[in-house]
């Protein structure tokens, strides 16, 4: 598997430019039968629905694969299904797991695999359509403030975005609970109180509370989530004009962040929805180009 964290920052750009081609209509096809197979084994309603629109836009064979009747149910690994779905003929196959790297185990695996998100550890489509979102707003990430806030410690959204974000040149803020804060994110950026990271920030990154995550029940109620670490009508004031808010989602209303600010004009979240296919479209091109598969562009 390609990892992110591996990936130059040119093979980064490379793979924004063209899925900002893509959201401008540039169309591609694979010039040879292509199978792909999307295994989730975690909930998804994003991911999952915006690679299959990604993966029948280039074109690609898509072979329906349901975990919940697979073999794995009769104790087959990981490994063995995917090695399986390879001898029966898939070429890529788009996982996402709540073990965190369960992409150790597939090491003798062949096929092409694009990482949906695994456990704790990493979201690189998810970062991939940030980074889109943030470029057609900003143009660069050269000295751009970006503040992640919430749930950092269990969020593999803020792995994925907070590592690739420092390396392409922008400043990274932190905040939220200090409990749900892993000393080990400072590499990558500062943490700050809610109040002073928001007048700084050109991008608002706030996070979903990443409950399926955690070991006990959160103590502060909804409301005063809200109130403590959330994004309400007042703290949105206090934004630089140009600021946008970004969230992964899904999204809490009334939790992270007040109801009425997700459609807000500074909102860039449904943005974000619509460039997941692009993205996804640029990040399964690059990885069948590395396997050897080729595309045609259809003017
Ligand atoms: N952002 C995201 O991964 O959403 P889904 O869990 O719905 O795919």
């Amino acid at each position: 598997m390609i990892k992110l964290s591996r990936l130059s920052t040119d093979s980064i750009s490379g793979i924004l430019s063209e899925a900002l081609d893509f959201a401008n209509g540039k169309v591609v096809k694979a010039k040879s039968d292509v199978f792909v197979a999307n295994l989730f084994f975690e909930d998804s309603t994003r991911t999952k629905v915006s690679f299959e629109i990604a993966e029948k836009k280039l074109g690609l064979h898509l072979v329906q694969f349901d975990e919940k009747k697979s073999s794995i149910n009769k104790g087959e690994t990981l490994l063995d299904t995917i090695k399986t779905l390879e001898a029966i003929g898939i070429n890529v196959a788009v996982i996402r797991h709540q073990q965190t790297r369960y992409y150790d185990e597939l090491k003798d695996a062949r096929l092409a695999l694009v990482n949906a998100g695994d456990g704790v550890g990493h979201h690189p489509s998810q970062a991939i359509l940030d980074l889109m979102t943030i470029k057609q707003e900003f143009g660069d990430f050269k000295g751009l403030k970006v503040g992640i806030v919430g749930d950092v410690k269990h969020s593999r959204v803020a792995n994925s975005n907070a590592d690739t974000l420092r390396r392409l040149g922008a400043k990274v803020y932190f905040s939220g609970p200090v409990d749900w804060f892993d000393e080990a994110m400072l590499v990558n950026g500062t943490y700050l109180s809610f109040d002073n990271l928001l007048k700084e920030v050109d991008v608002l990154m706030m996070l979903r509370i990443q409950h399926e995550r955690h070991q006990e029940k959160m103590k502060l109620t909804a409301s005063e989530y809200l109130k403590k670490y959330g994004l309400t009508k007042e703290r949105e004031k206090k934004m630089k004009p140009n600021a946008i808010i970004m969230h992964p989602a899904p999204i809490n209303r009334g939790v992270e962040i007040d109801g009425d600010l997700v459609e807000c004009k500074r909102s860039r979240i449904f943005k974000q929805m619509s460039n997941g296919v692009y993205a996804r479209m640029a990040i399964l091109k690059y990885v069948l180009e590395k396997q050897s598969f080729e595309f045609e562009e259809i003017k």
